[in-house]
């Protein structure tokens, strides 16, 4: 545990930029932090958090400068920023061209979920780490959020590098507005209600079921789908098929791609997304070796089906 005083705040940036995870507090609920830029650093999140499949994270970043460094702001967006940050407010955006946020982060979609907290400590940290943060809410996949430092350590002691200690004050996640249609939509309900959103906006709100857009199994099918087709648990490579290998089953080739070769699986989640679009955008068979279903393979299995899907 960390104290939120200057000590505590460098030392747990020094943990976020070596790549490691840090639980703090922020207004909304404790997040579980890592670099936001970094795939390798997410996949702890996910291998920590015991997440099913590979939802897309927050990125929080310290200011409105940031965020548009990240995502393109439509007119409603730029709205939304103005009104509500910081504070408990998630805009999803288009991805901009000069954004940092890794693949695995955005669970490989061309958006990117973003938001400037207003927790003194969250904003202090992302000062001295330098660095987008992606932060779920700090709790197992399937619990309830933590509140307070001690839940957290409750459910994480020795799974992470740090908590820093603190307290919430919403206990409540953030609301969540899509601005990738032509009207914002709700994501989720969170921090910061409908009616303060609609008044900024001049509109209602889009209806979309909470989260919908992308836990819907079609719609991420279809944002996922390489253009090659996937076979999975491939016990060799067939004549004109390129590689998804994991743990050197395959033989050493040119082309073949080995998401594990020591068969870590969280070192496979941090390299699934990229190595997928590198071998889609020269191959049209990839043959995806066996991957087991346990830990974030299981999460990886279930990404690599969505793929496999035409
Ligand atoms: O209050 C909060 O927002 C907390 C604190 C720690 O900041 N964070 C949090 O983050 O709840 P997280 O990563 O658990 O929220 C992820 C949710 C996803 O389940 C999804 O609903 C939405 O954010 N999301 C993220 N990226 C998205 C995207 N590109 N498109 C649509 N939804 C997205
Ligand atoms: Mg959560």
């Amino acid at each position: 545990m960390l104290g939120a005083d200057a000590a505590g705040i460098a030392a747990a940036a020094q943990i976020l930029r070596a790549g490691g995870l840090v639980a703090f507090p922020t207004e909304t609920v404790f997040g579980l932090g890592a670099d936001a830029t970094s795939n390798e650093a997410v996949a702890k999140i996910y291998a920590a958090k015991g997440r099913p499949s590979f939802n897309p994270l927050i990125a929080h970043v310290p200011d409105r400068a940031a965020a548009e460094k990240q995502g393109l702001f439509s007119a409603q967006a730029a709205k939304l920023a103005e009104a509500f940050w910081p504070g408990p407010l998630t805009l999803v955006l288009p991805l901009a061209p000069t954004a940092t946020v890794c693949d695995l982060a955005r669970a490989g979609l061309d958006s990117v979920a973003l938001r400037v907290p207003s927790h003194p400590v969250a904003r202090r940290l992302l000062a001295a780490a330098g660095l987008p943060l992606a932060a779920p809410s700090a709790n197992p996949s399937g619990r309830v959020s933590a509140v307070t430092a001690a839940h957290v350590r409750e459910d994480f002691d020795g799974r992470i590098d740090a908590i820093i200690d603190g307290a919430v004050a919403v206990g409540l996640e953030s609301t969540i507005i899509s601005c990738l249609g032509e009207k914002p939509a709700l994501l989720r309900p969170g921090g910061v209600p409908r009616a303060a959103i609609e008044a900024v906006l001049g509109e209602k709100l889009a209806e979309a079921e909470s989260g919908a857009a992308i836990r819907a199994p079609g719609m991420l099918a279809a944002h996922y789908a390489p253009r090659a087709r996937l076979r999975l648990n491939a016990k060799r490579l067939e004549p004109g098929e390129a590689g998804l290998d994991f743990g050197a089953h395959f033989p050493a080739a040119t082309n073949a791609l080995d998401l594990s070769p020591k068969g870590d699986l969280v070192e496979a989640a941090a390299h699934l997304f990229g190595y997928l679009r590198q071998l889609d955008a020269h191959y049209s068979a990839i043959a995806v070796a066996p991957i087991p279903e346990e830990g974030l393979g299981e999460a990886i299995n279930d990404r690599l089906r969505r793929a496999a899907v035409r």
